[in-house]
């Protein structure tokens, strides 16, 4: 187990600025508290927060809503032709407009993220979002949260991090989110486990740390360690835009 942020490859911080505002990319499984972490972010240093997640699952609805079948790339992509889906960062927390409905609330049911899982497995289908969040994303300015932001989408990303955890602390943390009485903490894991190896295993932009990105283990770390730490990382970029990568293993105390 680790705890804490380390450095993987040659560093998270890169060197003179492209793009007028940065890019921070925040990857990692499902349940390791990157929303609330993207959030954070945006809030702290006056970025867009862009949740990649969202354009996968409303998708997904529409297909649902489409009876289209999620294992049909052709048919996914002919839908997603004819769909417009527009992530929206607010304050009070993101929306998402599939075709000019605010789904927010629908996507985040189990049907829904069961069938983004699947959804997401598409090579091409992926391309489609990837030159979406792409043109999104280009002037810079926003905190985009994912599983391939650091690795496909923007690999020239300014701050690269990677928030994981062991799945049973997610498992317990989503439990403590959803409330007892609807589901079992059993059973929250076991669907993190299969979106984990459905996310992992696909052989187009499978999840992974990105080589320069930074490791946060969330582990054995409270949520405002975790804020913490990743602050310190972007304020490291944010104040010394020049500054150069960071040494390759270096640490940030989150304590
Ligand atoms: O982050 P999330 O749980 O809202 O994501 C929903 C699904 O979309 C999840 O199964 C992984 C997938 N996804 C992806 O493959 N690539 C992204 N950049 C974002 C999400």
């Amino acid at each position: 187990m680790t705890t804490g942020a380390s450095g993987a490859g040659r560093g998270s911080v890169r060197p003179g600025p492209r793009r007028e505002r940065p890019v921070i990319a925040i990857d990692g499984p499902a349940g390791a508290g990157k929303s609330t972490l993207a959030a954070h972010l945006a809030r702290q240093f006056g970025l867009l927060n862009l949740e990649t997640g969202a354009m996968y699952r409303a998708l997904a609805l529409k297909a649902l809503d489409h009876a289209v079948a999620l294992n049909d790339e052709l048919a996914l992509l002919e839908l997603a032709a004819r769909t417009q889906i527009v992530p929206e960062p607010r304050p009070e927390g993101n929306r998402v407009l599939l075709d000019g409905v605010d789904v927010s609330r629908r996507v985040r049911e189990a049907d829904v993220t069961a069938a983004a899982s699947q959804v997401s497995v598409h090579p091409r289908l992926r391309q489609w979002m990837v030159a979406q969040q792409q043109r999104m994303g280009a002037r810079g300015g926003v905190v985009m949260e994912g599983r391939d932001i650091g690795t496909v989408v923007f690999p020239d990303a300014e701050v690269k991090i990677f928030l994981d955890a062991d799945p049973e602390v997610r498992g317990s943390r989503r439990y403590l989110q959803v409330g007892p009485g609807r589901t079992t903490q059993e059973a929250i894991v076991h669907e993190l486990k299969e979106r984990d190896a459905r996310d992992r295993n696909r052989t187009e932009s499978p999840l992974r740390p990105a080589e320069d990105a930074v490791i946060l283990d969330s582990t054995a770390m409270t949520l405002e360690q975790v804020l913490a730490a990743a602050e310190e990382i972007v304020r490291r970029y944010v104040e010394e835009p020049g500054s150069g990568p960071a040494p390759a293993g270096s640490q940030v105390d989150p304590k």
